[in-house]
Parts: structure tokens; sequence; C-alpha cells
């Protein structure tokens, strides 16, 4: 699991339990997501470059920093990825925001395309891809891989909870894509829902149950 990064942050630990509690209603839910969202974006941005720069305070010049690197894009995956982006924007407003549709073919199980939407400069931009589960795997590694033939080529994967089976998928398929997440569970059940998890994400964001 090198490139797996749990995010153990006892703010996140503690909000994600109550994401998960089956007692937590759709406002609650969306303003926690939101919330871990914007902790998890603290955690991974940890690494970003920073230059040197001078500012006048008004006492005297200083040597301060500023950041240096990639400019970032992020592209949730619709609609669950969604409930995580207001919350990454708000440490990082100037990130674009790119979009991809995908539903799961009925009959072969096939993630497929319905929309893409992409800033122009992807393949000049950090990129993380936003799915609150990564369950099979399936979706993110379409994503991503429709990403790539974009032209994008740092991305970085970002879940609030993922499966084994999804990180070994995505591990498989795009080795240089590191993941984050604030929780390895169990497995999938034989619905592919991950398990503890928290249900289905998109409904309990948008209360469409
Ligand atoms: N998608 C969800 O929303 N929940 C799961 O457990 C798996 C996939």
């Amino acid at each position: 699991m090198s490139n797996v990064y749990v995010f153990d942050h006892p703010l996140i630990q503690h909000k994600l339990t109550y994401i998960r509690d089956e007692n937590t209603g759709t406002k609650e839910f969306r303003e926690l997501v939101d919330e871990v969202a914007a902790l998890m974006a603290y955690e991974i941005t940890r690494d970003m470059p920073l230059k040197d720069v001078t500012v006048e305070t008004p006492v005297m010049e200083a040597s301060c920093k500023i950041l240096s690197g990639k400019k970032l894009g992020l592209v949730p995956i619709l609609r669950a990825g969604l409930g995580m982006v207001d919350g990454i924007l708000r440490l990082i407003p100037a990130a674009k925001v790119g979009h991809i549709g995908l539903y799961r073919d009925p009959e072969t199980l096939q993630a497929i395309q319905y929309y893409a939407k992409m800033p122009s400069d992807i393949g000049e931009r950090e990129l993380i891809v936003i799915d609150p589960m990564l369950a099979t795997g399936g979706s993110a590694s379409e994503a991503i891989r429709m990403i790539k033939n974009m032209g994008a080529k740092n991305i970085r994967m970002m879940c609030l909870i993922a499966a084994p089976e999804g990180i070994e998928r995505l591990q498989e398929d795009h080795p240089d894509v590191d993941i984050y997440v604030a929780a390895v569970d169990e497995k999938l059940d034989e619905k592919s829902y991950i398990v503890p998890g928290l249900g289905d994400a998109g409904d309990r964001l948008f209360g469409t149950k």
C-alpha cells in the first residue's frame, strides 16, 4: 500500500464516524463531508513547494514564502464527488474544476462516460480526482484513464473511504497515481458496497434515497 496515504488526523476520524452513522441526516452529512474534504485538502497540500518572496510589513521588509508549484485542478466524479468540492475550494479557491460523469452499464458493469469537461490546461495542473467512495475502483480508473487521454500528467486520487479491492485496481491500472483516503475499510459486499462504509454516498449527500 506504498502509495496510499491514510489521513488519521483526529478531526477527520471524528467527523468520519458521524458521516458513517446511519442516523446522520442529509444536512449534517453534507456539512460533515464538506468539512472533512477541507481537512483532507489541508493534508494533501502539505508537500506543495514554496518560494521566497519579500514583502513590506508595517514594521520592516520581511522574507516570506508563497506557493510556487503547479496550479491545482479538481476533478469530481459525478455525482458524489461534488460533495467534496466546496470544502476543498475553501482552502484552494483558485483551483479550476473539471467534471466527469460516468455510469455503470448494468450488463457489462463497465464504467461509461456521459459527461466530461476539463480546464483547457489540465496538462499543466496538479489534478485531484475526487470520489468519496473508492469501491471496485472501476469508475476512478476509467476517470483517470480519460483525463490522461486529455493530457493530464500529475494526478492524485482523494476519497473518504476505500475498499482494498478499489485500491488494488487503481494501483494496477494507474501505479503513478497516489491515493489519499480517510479510511481503508474491510471489503466489498455482493452489491459492491463498501463494508462497513457509509452506504450510498450520492444518496446520502443529495437526500435521494
Ligand atoms: N458507492 C457508494 O456510494 N457507496 C459504496 O459503498 C460503494 C460505492
